[in-house]
């Protein structure tokens, strides 16, 4: 495993985190604990330092299991956790005023309850779960989110950017406010390039990306005849003909793969995300041993050529599957 700064907070991360969304078991539905405790395990065995986690991954379960391995382990694993949205709605909607949606008290509490669920005394960074930009503007939430810094609860402030839109987070890079951003960054959305990803190097931002498979689309796995549980949110995600449009996709991307580069569609994904210096961490989405040890032998060092990155290019999909 490779370890990267995280922007300028002094922390060493590994170049691959891992995503705790799917060990909810809320939106995703067939994650099986044990097999969550044994690839959570696995991860740490392997040199994975930074867990991505959320309160709403399961109303805390998410969390609770990360408390459980960790109080056996005796490394030093930097945990990112998430305050939901007081009013729960993804992403935050234009009109409602940041004090609806981050009350000051409340951020106090959810940081305490996560606190609770991971059994420690801090979490390495703390990340509003949604994002507007005129939040800036607005009091209540900043002295709340300062507080916890300076009492030590909150090691790190960040912010998880609404889906698709880096555009909408990029006064917060400028801001001073927060030491990181997560942000959603795959071949098929290549939108950080512009100018959220230099903001993020030229300010010494940490940067977390997230959904590098696309929800799973960019593993390859997803054919038009897959079929998910009843209540997982792919039904939505992959809805329609999404499960074609996105099989056509991938069938185009195979080509660009081979032994030299990369000889997997993961590991291609993965190492997209790599090829930006601006990326200290990408968390792909892991539920199985077999995933964990997939993913995280793509941190060896290499990196994509020039011409592959520029091959990638025209793979970039700009749509949005969340709405
Ligand atoms: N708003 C936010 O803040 C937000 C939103 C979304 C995600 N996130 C964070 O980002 C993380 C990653 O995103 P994600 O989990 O939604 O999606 P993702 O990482 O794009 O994809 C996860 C999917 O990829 C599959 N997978 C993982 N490794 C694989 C491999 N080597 N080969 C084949 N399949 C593989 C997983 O398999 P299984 O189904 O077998 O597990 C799962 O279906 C989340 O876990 C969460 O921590 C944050």
């Amino acid at each position: 495993m490779h370890y990267r700064a995280l922007g300028k907070t002094g922390l060493k991360v590994s170049e691959i985190g891992y995503g705790a969304w799917g060990l909810g078991r809320r939106e995703w539905i067939g994650a099986d604990d044990k097999e969550s405790l044994r690839s959570l395990n696995r991860a740490i065995d392997l040199g994975v330092n930074f867990l991505d986690t959320a309160l709403a991954y399961g109303e805390g379960h998410s969390e609770g299991l990360i408390g459980r391995v960790l109080k056996e382990r005796r490394e030093e694993v930097y945990v990112a956790t998430k305050v939901p949205p007081k009013n729960r709605r993804w992403p935050a909607p234009d009109d409602v005023p940041v004090s609806q949606t981050y009350p000051g008290d409340y951020i106090v509490e959810c940081c305490e309850k996560s606190l609770k669920n991971l059994g420690r005394d801090h979490v390495d960074v703390l990340q509003l779960h949604t994002w507007q930009d005129r939040f800036l503007d607005e009091d209540g939430w900043r002295d709340a989110l300062l507080s916890l810094k300076k009492s030590g609860k909150a090691r790190l402030l960040g912010v998880s950017v609404n889906d698709h839109d880096p555009a909408s987070a990029l006064r917060a890079v400028r801001s001073g406010v927060f030491d990181t951003f997560q942000i959603i960054y795959n071949i098929f959305d290549q939108s950080p390039d512009d100018e959220f990803l230099p903001a993020c190097l030229e300010h010494g931002r940490g940067v977390i990306a997230r959904v590098p498979f696309d929800e799973g689309a960019l593993t390859g796995t997803i054919t038009p005849e897959t079929e998910f549980p009843d209540g997982d949110f792919r039904n939505h995600y992959f809805g329609g003909d999404r499960k074609r449009q996105v099989w056509d996709r991938v069938l185009r991307l195979r080509k660009l793969l081979g032994e030299g580069e990369a000889a997997t569609l993961p590991e291609l994904a993965l190492r997209f995300c790599l090829a930006h210096d601006a990326v200290s961490t990408v968390i792909p989405g892991m539920r199985k041993v077999p995933n964990v040890e997939a993913n995280t032998s793509v941190s060896d060092g290499r990196r994509l050529t020039a011409s592959l990155k520029t091959a990638l290019r025209a793979h970039a999909w700009p749509r949005d599957f969340y709405s």
